[in-house]
């Protein structure tokens, strides 16, 4: 059962959505409860549209692979069609999980007591079931959820009725659209790393322009100054929203020379490679761009405070056979990681501090804009929830 949260926890939360100048941080509850994370399910994820992947990691029919969002374990499949289809894994006998990792099937057979599904997820065979009443094949299949491809990025939405996605990201499809990030390669991401921190503080993290000449000063990262943050606006309702910093050079990127070292995404504008372009998703996608690398972030969170994290990179079409792409992705490699140690140290240090009785509603810098956007678009959905759920509980 969904905990409601009090009326005033939820009205305490509008000193995060207004103008960065006044605004506070949210509550450090917001970030370790067990109540809240139940809250924000309901809020956030059983009604926002998720990335759980790319498409290019199912190609061919029968592809399918398996993630899991809040705990909920999903499939995601190309069915014989042709098309991309997401399902709960839950078998509908006992609940065992009709399906882990990735591969190649005709459907999916659950273990335990053969239940089998097709790879859309009806219910094909139930073997001895002959003498249970009213049992009805067509009523046990894997329940289904809206699936939606945006720039090559699967988002599945476990309510099954949600508005579309794309119109509510127009703003940040036209802002990247130089990239065609439906026609970008790369590899399927390392296995999820775990970390202990909630997602909230991870997805900050990435979207925070105020630290990157502080906690990264250095020649890795000195031509993204702080000073050239920009925050395009956005409004509550839209589905994203956009980041840009201004880079000292064009064609900057993560590695020791400062610059592109693979081959640039073809379709850029001078705009586009005078700037790094943060593009984010909420609740699960953040995109880092630049002109020759894209990293891609999808959060999933398993607890108030954990979360699993993949990290995959894009590329230009045909980038990964250029001649020497490995040593030259290496260099890429090498700087980010430092970076990426360095936001890691202070993500499980704000944690820490989030879970103290001094912990603050602390006040922004302007270079904190995305921040302000971030929370507008989560206490639009925060307090839409909590009437939602008092209508549900009769409550006016
Ligand atoms: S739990 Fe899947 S067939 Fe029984
Ligand atoms: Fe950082």
């Amino acid at each position: 059962m969904p905990a409601r949260l009090s009326d005033s926890f939820i009205e305490s939360l509008s000193s995060s959505a207004v103008d960065l100048a006044e605004a506070v941080t949210l509550p450090p509850a917001c970030y370790t409860s067990r109540d809240f994370y139940e809250f924000e399910k309901e809020a956030l994820y059983y009604a926002e549209w998720l990335c759980a992947g790319r498409e290019s990691w199912i190609p061919e029919r029968g592809d399918y692979f398996t993630t899991r969002i809040i705990g909920e374990p999903i499939i995601v499949a190309r069915n014989q069609a042709g098309e991309i289809k997401a399902m709960s894994a839950v078998c509908q006998h006992r609940a065992m999980l009709v399906a882990e990792g990735s591969g190649n099937a005709r459907g999916f057979l659950c273990p335990y007591h053969h239940w089998s599904y097709s790879l859309d997820g009806a219910l094909v065979g139930a073997p001895a079931m002959n003498k249970t009443c009213d049992f009805d094949r067509k009523a046990n299949g894997l329940p289904a959820f809206a699936v939606e491809v945006w720039n090559g990025f699967v988002f599945i939405n476990f309510d099954k009725h949600a508005a579309p996605l794309a119109p509510r990201l127009a703003k940040v499809a036209e802002a990247i659209a130089g990239y065609d990030l439906a026609s970008a390669e790369g590899p399927r991401p390392e296995p999820a790393a775990k970390l202990p921190w909630n997602w909230k503080v991870m997805f900050e993290n990435n979207n925070d322009g105020y630290h990157a000449s502080r906690l990264h000063q250095g020649p890795l990262h000195d031509f993204v100054p702080s000073g050239r943050a920009e925050f395009p606006p956005s409004e509550p309702e839209d589905a994203g929203f956009l980041r840009f910093n201004g880079t000292l050079h064009p064609d900057a990127s993560f590695n020791a020379t400062q610059r592109a070292v693979l081959p640039v995404f073809p379709g850029l504008t001078d705009a586009d490679r005078s700037r790094m372009t943060f593009a984010n998703v909420p609740p699960s996608l953040s995109l880092v761009m630049m002109s020759d690398m894209v990293i891609y972030l999808i959060l999933r969170p398993d607890g108030p405070e954990s979360h699993e994290l993949e990290t995959g990179f894009l590329f230009a079409p045909g980038a990964m056979r250029a001649p020497n792409f490995d040593n030259l992705l290496d260099m890429n490699i090498a700087a980010s990681g430092k970076i990426i140690a360095q936001d890691m140290h202070v993500d499980a240090l704000v944690q820490e501090g989030l879970r103290s009785r001094f912990a603050p509603r602390g006040r922004y810098s302007w270079q904190e804009g995305a921040q302000g956007q971030f929370n507008k678009w989560l206490v639009h959905r925060y307090r839409a929830a909590h009437q939602r759920l008092g209508a549900q509980d009769g409550i006016a």
